[in-house]
């Protein structure tokens, strides 16, 4: 019999596609997800680290999560608990002791351990087995991972590279998901393949520092991201390929130089500055100037001048004043977003951040983030209406909320509305942009709107 698999993800696309990835492992032992964890048999929190007061939720979903636990066992039925991801690394035993109903946890290098780790719960019934694994077996954890097995749709996401090596001082990515480690180009090929079979025609290449890749290729060198774009960019059909997160200082001429020479990689770049003030960025550890960010910025922009802008924001990170905040502004008034996150400053225990004497008031950090979200909204606004006329590319989705209506997505990402044939998903369409919003398009489709149409 089926068993039922509920995984609630938290946080990042990396998340989500971990979780993919953890439903991948255990649907050979039978489990298929379900969508509500009322009566699962296994339950998974997939948990995201970086917002405030992570931990604190986990703990009041596992709550929640217990009370079915209990019900179940009422009914002679077992429900294995477990948590994973960056929440289950940091906590570790900790977990164990303020929740010791948790069967399972574990960090996200142990995922292809997952089928052992849910045979000793089993077993161990109702008294919980207490797996805990969050060591750092890197290199072991791509490998063993079957491919990947559910169709993604027109727009995939595949990771290619894992943690980060940066300390950030504000950032526990480096604590929880350890070390930079790039997948073999040959693997990441092969996965590519099989998504653009199964109809995928958008790829999205994940990795916390993603242009950090240092991947072995499939000549035995080590390949960068934009050799890896390359190879990727000549399997057939794969229309478009994007990636994140990139940092400013792993942003080498090669990939610059792919901006500018292929047309499948999308002109679109997520490339957080966090802040425009220098005694900032060297109090973060982000190892560079703003003048370096403004000069890279343009540098990509005459390489790709189509290209749009997006990034990550920090306001008050310790320290940091209203002169400090004033050239954060200042910087994005120069840079013009298209799109942009950003968030008031968290202590993250065990950062060196966390530990900073000159903690910014709240009410400042609240008051600084209206205000430059105020800013990055009116520049989002500014950017959509800029393609209001225009003809461009729309690579379509998923129905949309309206019947006959679909979504798509624009070179830019910006969200598209239209009406358009469901048959035709997966395709891209030609779209006569009719009005924007802050947060999306609206057309119709352009006559001829497909290029293979117009060329039968
Ligand atoms: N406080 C606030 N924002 C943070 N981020 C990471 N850590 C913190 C923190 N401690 C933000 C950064 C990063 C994004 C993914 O989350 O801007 O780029
Ligand atoms: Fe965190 Fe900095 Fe690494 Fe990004 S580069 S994951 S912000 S430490």
């Amino acid at each position: 019999m089926k068993k039922k698999l509920f995984i609630k993800t938290y946080g990042c696309q990396m998340n989500a596609y971990d979780s993919a990835r953890m439903a991948d492992v255990l649907a050979p032992f039978g489990y298929a997800p379900v969508d509500a964890p009322d009566d699962a048999d296994m339950v998974i929190l997939n948990t995201c680290h970086i917002r405030e007061k992570a931990a604190e939720k986990v703990y009041s979903e596992l709550g929640r999560i217990r009370q079915i636990r209990e019900r179940r066992a009422a009914e002679g039925r077992q429900t294995v608990i477990a948590v994973a991801g960056c929440v289950a690394q940091a906590e570790g035993e900790e977990m164990r002791v303020r929740a010791p109903f948790v069967d399972i946890v574990l960090g996200p290098q142990t995922y292809h351990r997952l089928p052992e780790m849910v045979a000793r719960a089993a077993r161990a019934g109702d008294r919980s087995s207490g797996v805990v694994a969050t060591d750092f077996p890197v290199e072991a954890k791509f490998d063993e991972l079957p491919e990947a097995s559910a169709p993604q749709g027109p727009s995939a996401f595949l990771t290619v590279q894992e943690g980060c090596d940066k300390f950030c001082t504000f950032c526990v990515v480096p604590y929880t998901r350890g070390a930079e480690f790039s997948r073999p180009a040959a693997q990441i090929i092969a996965e590519a393949r099989k998504l653009v079979a199964q109809g995928s025609v958008e790829i999205t290449l994940l990795g916390q520092n993603v242009n950090a890749y240092r991947g072995t290729g499939l000549d035995g060198e080590r390949w960068g991201l934009a050799r890896l774009i390359r190879a990727l960019a000549e399997i057939p059909r794969l229309a478009r390929i994007r990636y994140t997160t990139s940092h400013p200082r792993d942003m080498d001429d090669a990939l610059i130089a792919a901006h500018a020479e292929m047309p499948a990689l999308m002109p679109y770049l997520h490339l957080p500055l966090q802040s425009g003030s220098d005694r900032i960025l060297a109090a973060m550890n982000r190892g560079h100037r703003a003048a370096d960010y403004l000069a890279l910025v343009e540098r990509m922009r005459r390489a790709q001048p189509a290209l749009a802008l997006s990034s990550d924001f920090i306001v008050g990170f310790p320290g940091e004043t209203e002169a400090d905040f004033k050239a954060t502004l200042d910087l994005v008034k120069r840079v013009n977003y298209a799109q942009a996150f950003s968030f008031k400053y968290s202590p993250r225990p065990g950062t060196p951040a966390a530990l900073a004497e000159d903690q910014v008031p709240e009410e400042v950090k609240t008051e600084r983030l209206h205000r430059l979200q105020d800013l990055l909204w009116e520049q989002q606004l500014r950017f959509n209406r800029s393609k209001v006329g225009a003809v461009i590319p729309v690579l379509l989705e998923k129905p949309g909320r309206h019947q006959g209506q679909l979504v798509g997505r624009s070179p830019w990402l910006q969200p598209v509305h239209l009406d358009a044939p469901a048959a035709s998903i997966g395709r891209i369409a030609d779209v006569v942009v009719r009005a924007a919003t802050v947060n999306s398009l609206s057309g119709r489709l352009a006559a001829p709107a497909f290029k293979e149409d117009a060329a039968a």
